[in-house]
């Protein structure tokens, strides 16, 4: 600790401490514009100016480190009359916008210019004027409001590991631009829109739609992906307009992939407004008790052993559970989720990414197998990059090559490469031998193979033999790709048998689901199938309906999801939705209460399907004969319509457009080392 003087007030700082840092302990805000807390220091803009003894000109205090009993002024004629100096500088070729800008109102420039700037301008010359940059679907920019901070341009190189944005020219030529004519090609790049202190990057589906003293704003967390961002989701009136991230130093930090942020258009996109009920061949709206009615007396008609029930793990807990009793109590024995795993997990270790997002960064090495966390985990991915970048610190991988934005060794792509680890024939166990805190991720991917026993004991097997591991950490890591997919796990659901469908006479699906899983149902059925929808976008099932009971999304609803680390985080209600619409916990909760007189019905028995089978392997050893020659495939084919909810987003389609070429890239030369 070094001892400071800041206005005459002693304060003790870490030695490696900035000046500006230094002033922030002790309340006092020195105003920046290309500071960032989680960005290197550019030093580029002098907004962070103070005073100090002894130096005859003021110092940008971002990028002076604190020396013991340094005497540091920020309030004096000096630093203000600097203060000034540098915002009219910034002002002078900055365009009169304020009234037609998007950042109005929440920006750094304008707040500024108010507290610190002058009250007059001294500046009659022409403007100058740069040319706006197409950065593809998402943002939108107006460069001439630029101030040339290098906040993006520091974000895309040292968070998101794309140098696509750069600095072109010198003095007053200056500009920001991806020097080629090409867009910004990263999962991440609505951070930058965040990130810009001005209006120059701004967002835009955003763009027109709304001032920030119209907005209300609820914090909730993200369903797009297994992770669980924390999110801050600002509506108008009645309507979601934007999504932010809320800080999370655990998880998200302050950063979100474009799916969580932009992909709630998907929302609006052909809602179900209210019931529906077949009738004269055709579907007619009807009312809530109609629904309930049919839909009980359907379930009641039906035997159990001719009823198939699929949720989507995307739905809460809460609903979750409700839908798991509500089987029981039918005895519905062909009840799961639509992922073909074809095993139980014993053990919650079995399911969860035992290693949190936190605690990446204390890993020395990393195996990911059959897994490309860039778009199947992108929070994971950064934490990734950002041990990566700390150094000393080797990615490998088995399974189809990706550019996952650091370097990464591709081992192969087979699970042979596993066998060879397995048996301590590949050059990796040499690494693998000394590492303290390795980290082995697989995918739930893989888990849908059908030599998934064998390839979980080799799994199982390497991490034993880890021979220098600390006893603590558990170096075994299983990704989920769905927001409750955990959830349901530890709920005892299995996985949906599509195998006997074409024999039911009746199927309920419940939530929303990708268009494999809806394809698989249709195409399975046979003709005279009754099919009942629960869920809140209309789709190709929906048409073939015979009921339809529209529910709430997760913005409009109070739930609980679990997260690929076993968190649990709860969902808060946003907006209200359609009229109509219902939370399908309620719906299942009432159907449940109607349904209890059947517990009088002659052969009638609770199911239990909670229970547990025991883990037994298939076959007994990973070796070549348990294990197939196909390569891990990606779980994912395009990360903008991933999951259901992205695929009625227009953005996320016009993103999965523009950046068609973003998967299977190899890494950049840089990358490769
Ligand atoms: Fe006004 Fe800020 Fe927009 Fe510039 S960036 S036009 S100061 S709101
Ligand atoms: Fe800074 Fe925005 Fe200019 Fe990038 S575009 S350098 S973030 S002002
Ligand atoms: Fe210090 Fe920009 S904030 S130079």
């Amino acid at each position: 600790m070094v001892k400071v003087f800041i206005n005459n007030e002693i304060t003790y700082v870490p030695s490696n401490s900035t000046v500006l840092e230094a002033c922030e302990s002790i309340g006092i805000e020195v105003p920046r514009f290309c500071f960032h807390e989680r960005l290197s220091v550019a030093g580029n803009c002098r907004m962070c100016l103070v005073e100090l003894e002894k130096s005859p000109k003021p110092v940008a205090s971002c990028a002076m480190p604190v020396m013991n009993n340094m005497q540091v002024f920020t309030d004096t004629p000096l630093v203000k009359k600097a203060r000034e100096g540098v915002l009219e500088f910034l002002l002078m070729n900055h365009p009169l916008d304020c009234p037609i800008c998007d950042q109005g109102g929440e920006c750094d420039l304008q707040d500024q210019a108010m507290f610190f700037g002058s009250d007059k301008s001294r500046f009659f010359e022409y403007k100058r004027g740069v040319e706006d940059k197409n950065c593809g679907p998402l943002i939108k920019t107006i460069m001439t409001r630029c101030i040339h901070c290098t906040r993006c341009v520091r974000f895309a190189m040292d968070i998101a590991g794309v140098e696509d944005l750069g600095t072109t020219n010198r003095g007053r030529d200056t500009e920001i631009g991806t020097y080629v004519g090409k867009i910004f090609q990263s999962e991440l790049s609505g951070n930058v829109v965040d990130l810009c202190p001005v209006g120059a990057l701004t967002s835009k589906p955003y763009t027109f739609i709304a001032r920030p003293w119209e907005l209300r704003s609820t914090e909730t967390i993200d369903i797009s992906d297994a992770v669980g961002s924390n999110i801050r989701v600002d509506f108008k009136e009645t309507e979601v307009v934007r999504v932010l991230p809320r800080l999370n130093e655990k998880l998200n930090e302050e950063w979100i992939s474009d799916k969580s942020r932009f992909s709630f258009d998907s929302l609006k996109i052909q809602r179900l407004d209210s019931p529906y009920i077949k009738g004269d061949d055709r579907l007619q709206q009807c009312s809530w008790q109609t629904a309930v009615e049919k839909l009980k007396t359907l379930l009641l008609e039906t035997p159990a052993s001719k009823i198939s029930f699929l949720c989507s793990v995307n739905t809460d807990l809460n609903t979750l559970n409700e839908s798991k009793e509500l089987a029981n109590i039918l005895g519905i024995q062909n009840f799961g989720y639509p992922r073909n795993f074809d095993f139980s997990f014993d053990f919650s270790t079995d399911y969860l990414c035992n290693t949190s997002l936190a605690d990446v960064e204390q890993s020395d090495m990393c195996l990911l197998v059959g897994l490309n966390p860039r778009y199947e985990a992108s929070m994971l991915n950064l934490k990734l990059r950002k041990r990566y970048r700390q150094g000393l610190y080797q990615t490998a991988s088995i399974g189809v090559p990706h550019n996952q934005t650091y370097k990464t060794d591709v081992l192969g792509v087979t699970p042979y490469t596993l066998l060879e680890i397995s048996e301590g024939r590949h050059p990796l166990c040499k690494n693998l031998r000394v590492a303290k805190k390795p980290l082995i991720l697989y995918s739930s991917s893989l888990a849908e193979r059908h030599d998934f026993s064998g390839l979980k004991k080799g799994l199982s097997f390497i991490e034993k033999n880890l021979k220098e591991k600390e006893s603590k950490w558990n170096s075994l890591s299983f990704l989920n790709q769905e927001s409750n997919q955990v959830g349901a796990f530890d709920l005892g659901i299995g996985s949906f048998k599509f195998s006997n469908i074409h024999t039911q006479e009746l199927c309920v699906l419940l939530g929303s689901f990708r268009e494999e899983e809806l394809d698989k149902v249709i195409k399975g059925i046979s003709s005279g199938t009754k099919l009942i929808f629960i869920g809140t976008n209309g789709c190709e099932f929906t048409a073939k309906a015979d009921l339809i009971l529209p529910t709430t999304t997760f913005l409009e609803k109070e739930g609980f999801y679990m997260n690929l680390e076993g968190r649990i985080q709860k969902t808060q209600k946003a907006t209200n939705g359609p009229a109509l619409v219902r939370d399908s916990f309620k719906i299942l909760r009432i159907l449940k209460k109607r349904l209890k007189t059947l517990e009088e019905k002659p052969g009638y028995k609770i199911m239990d399907l909670t229970k547990k089978e025991s883990f037994s392997l298939k076959s007994k050893d990973l070796s070549p004969s348990t294990v197939s020659r196909l390569p891990f495939s990606p779980f994912l084919t395009d990360f903008y319509i991933s999951d259901s909810l992205s695929k009625y987003s227009t953005t996320m389609a016009k993103c999965s457009d523009a950046y068609s070429c973003l998967l299977y890239t190899s890494p950049s030369p840089r990358d490769r080392g």
